[in-house]
């Protein structure tokens, strides 16, 4: 029996790979701040696949919350076999519009914390020489656009270098970059998705078996669904002012309202 650490588990994205994962097999630790929810979601995944389902409240825009994951990932007893980095949000407004605490609190959580649990994780993987650990970023990264695509630009960059690194030790790093999937992201963020075409839109868990297919073929790099695929090839293409203004005009359309 295997273990798989997520964070953001209760959720979207998140709360589609404990699914999945708790569906194949695999004990489960549930990371995010609502205790009430985690319990619902350990007790529900725990019923319906049979798997252990343990629950660690933990705010990671905390130094508490990064240090109770990391102890946990450590535990040389109780060994975690995949690690989901995924707990993340986006911000209402464009840059000097976001409080600076805010934009600090986003690089908390999606850099430092994806940083030192990536880390935690991988170390223990590494004396095992086996693992994985999947870092959620999103096309964002790909686009010039404010701290959101920045940070999730350094996960993409910082997954990809450590993958390299620990290549051959049995540890896999993977960076997922999905395009715009249906959860409660927009809604918390206070964004608007009313102008989003209805093609631009990936379901969660059709996301996660495709991070997962990529990340047992050994993929350092995911961008699920061929749409995206094909979007993102373009955009390598093309110039970056170019790209500054369609991601800006992009961002007035459907971002925050
Ligand atoms: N939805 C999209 O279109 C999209 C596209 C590309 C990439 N992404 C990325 O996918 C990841 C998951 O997003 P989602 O769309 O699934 O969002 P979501 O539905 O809003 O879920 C976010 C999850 O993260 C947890 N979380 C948020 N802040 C946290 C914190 N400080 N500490 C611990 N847990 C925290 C939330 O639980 P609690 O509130 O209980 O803590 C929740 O479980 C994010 O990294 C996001 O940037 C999303």
């Amino acid at each position: 029996m295997t273990t798989a650490l997520i964070t953001g588990a209760t959720a979207g994205i998140g709360a589609a790979f404990a699914r999945r994962l708790a569906a194949d097999g695999h004990d489960v630790v549930l990371v995010a701040r609502d205790v009430k929810r985690l319990r619902a979601q350990a007790t529900e995944l725990h019923d319906r696949h049979g798997v252990e389902a343990e629950v660690l409240p933990a705010d990671l825009s905390t130094e508490d919350g990064i240090a109770a994951v990391e102890t946990r990932l450590a535990d040389p007893r109780q060994p975690v076999d995949l690690l989901v980095n995924n707990a993340g949000f986006g911000n209402k407004g464009r840059f000097l519009d976001v409080g600076m605490a805010d934009e600090l609190t986003m690089l908390k959580v999606h850099c430092e914390a994806v940083l030192r649990l990536t880390a935690a994780g991988a170390r223990s993987m590494r004396e095992r020489g086996r693992g994985g650990v999947v870092n959620v970023a999103s096309v964002a990264a790909f686009v010039p656009r404010g701290t959101y695509g920045a940070s999730k630009s350094w996960v993409v960059q910082f997954t990809q270098g450590a993958a390299r690194d620990l290549a051959g030790t049995g540890v896999r790093l993977m960076a997922l970059c999905p395009g715009f999937v249906r959860t409660e992201f927009h809604q918390r963020a206070g964004m608007g998705t009313d102008g989003i075409p209805g093609w631009m839109w990936l379901d969660a868990d059709k996301v996660v078996a495709d991070a997962l297919a990529d990340l047992a073929r050994g993929r350092t790099l995911s961008i699920p669904d061929p749409r995206y695929k094909a979007l993102m090839g373009v955009v390598k293409l093309a110039p970056r002012a170019l790209l500054g203004g369609v991601s800006t005009r992009m961002g007035r359309k459907y971002g925050p309202q």
